[in-house]
């Protein structure tokens, strides 16, 4: 397995581009199979996760050409399987998505459970719960989700928890349904803005996405679009910390400020001074070190819990203590005890760390556990005194485009180190005779 070298290296200092969001690319292409028409989406990520999507569902039936750097054309005239099977499933819980159109479209969807993962048991009971309400007949049969319908019908959903996928599935599936869905306390995500804005150029009647009501009228088909993937608001939050943590200055292009807003009010608390304009943002720490912030993740617009690793490792390397406070999954601190590693003063109380900031961490081998746990120990590794290994670096290449270039672009001394794999076993030759 490849991993990662990175050496403490002072402050990152330059500038660099924002990919495409990946948690927007994914539900977009999934989709792709509500019509037979050619969707053509650009500012694709590369990246792991949009690999397994492509392949997912082109077993299913889905054409995909590449159009062009980060750009794909696709188009689903038929399906030659409605199978989403384990071994693409079990690599990415995303999976999911493709059950609400399957349904919407093809009337029939076998979908494998994704199962757990490093941050939660991450059922999938809502998506479930919502499309049998949408008159699906659904089982669960040796782990797979087998579901038909001779066809869906609006209806108001209510939503007890707020769930990304869950809105995202929902909505999908409600655009083909006869009548009109009202998704109620749905997620309000920019990720699930611009599904819904793909959806209507598709030809869907989507209104007040990213809102907790979301209102669906089902139309009888949708057509082929063009549409463009909005940046990545989870890379650029992840590298403004590292700017953070680092104490550099930092100018990120190609992205869209105003989805972090929260994230950069909790930076300017640290002591950043923070600049931006429509598609860029920059972050100046002019050299000091930044002070320890205290967070709560919740839905957006709330604090996202895919920054909590993040500033879990810049609290480490501050001024002060901080409480992290994780409210969305029940176990996404796998990052502290690797962080402890490295020197980090943490305490888990349940779901809140106490962290407390030291003067500088130690390079030490960690391994990554999750995908931005990963990207928590990339920081924690840019801030600390000699050399981090990182191993399983394979969860970072799940969500982060060429990760280490960037960072090498901003100063980081950063090395992707190829794992050996292992040596066939040399059986010593028998002597003969
Ligand atoms: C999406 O996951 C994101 N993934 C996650 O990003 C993100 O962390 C999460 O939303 C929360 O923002 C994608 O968009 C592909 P949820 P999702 O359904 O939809 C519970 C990353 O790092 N729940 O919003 O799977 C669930 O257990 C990934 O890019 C149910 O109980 O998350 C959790 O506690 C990690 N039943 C809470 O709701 C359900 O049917 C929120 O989960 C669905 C969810």
């Amino acid at each position: 397995m490849d991993k990662l070298s990175i050496r403490g290296n002072g402050p990152l200092n330059g500038e660099v581009r924002i990919s495409g969001a990946k948690n927007a690319a994914l539900p977009v292409l999934a989709a792709t199979l509500l019509t037979a028409g050619a969707v053509r989406i650009g500012n694709i990520p590369r990246l792991r996760d949009i690999t397994t999507m492509v392949e997912l569902l082109q077993t299913l039936g889905t054409q995909v050409e590449v159009a062009g750097r980060g750009e794909l054309v696709t188009g689903t005239r038929h399906s030659h399987s409605v199978r989403a099977p384990y071994q693409l499933v079990k690599t990415m819980r995303a999976s999911i998505l493709v059950l609400g159109p399957l349904l919407a479209r093809f009337g029939a969807a076998e979908v494998s459970l994704p199962g757990g993962c490093a941050i939660g048991s991450r059922p999938v009971n809502l998506h479930i719960q919502g499309l049998k309400a949408m008159g699906a007949a659904i089982t669960i049969e040796d782990g797979y989700i087998k579901a038909h319908t001779t066809g869906l019908r609006g209806a108001r959903i209510v939503f007890d928890l707020v769930s990304v996928t869950g809105t995202e599935n929902l909505m999908m599936a409600a655009t083909l349904a006869s009548g009109t869905t009202v998704l109620e306390n749905a997620a309000r995500e920019p990720e699930i803005v611009d599904l819904a804005n793909c959806l209507n150029a598709m030809g869907a009647r989507i209104r007040n996405a990213g809102q907790a009501t979301i209102v669906i009228e089902g139309v009888h088909e949708l057509h082929g679009a063009q549409h463009r993937i909005i940046p990545d608001r989870i890379e650029t939050g992840t590298f403004l910390v590292a700017a953070a943590a680092t104490g550099g200055r930092v100018r990120l292009l190609d992205t869209a400020p105003a989805l972090l807003d929260v994230v950069v009010d909790k930076l300017r608390e640290a002591g950043a001074t923070i600049r931006s304009g429509a598609d860029w943002i920059e972050i100046d720490m002019q050299g000091r070190r930044a002070r320890a912030v205290s967070v709560v993740t919740a839905p957006y617009p709330a604090f996202p819990t895919d920054m909590q690793a993040q500033f879990v490792a810049l609290n480490a390397g501050a001024e002060g203590f901080a409480t992290v406070k994780e409210t969305i999954f029940e176990n996404r601190f796998m990052h502290a005890q690797e962080l402890q590693r490295m020197g980090a003063d943490i305490e888990l109380q349940g779901n809140t760390a106490i962290v407390r900031g030291i003067a500088k961490l130690r390079g030490a081998p960690v391994m990554a556990t999750d995908l931005r746990a990963s990207a928590g120990l990339v920081i924690a590794a840019l801030a600390a005194d000699g050399e981090t290994l990182i191993d399983r670096i394979y969860h970072l290449d799940r969500g982060y485009e060429s990760i280490e270039t960037k960072l090498a672009r901003l100063g980081a001394d950063i090395r992707r180190v190829p794992g050996r794999t292992p040596s066939a076993q040399v059986h010593p030759a028998r002597k003969i005779g």
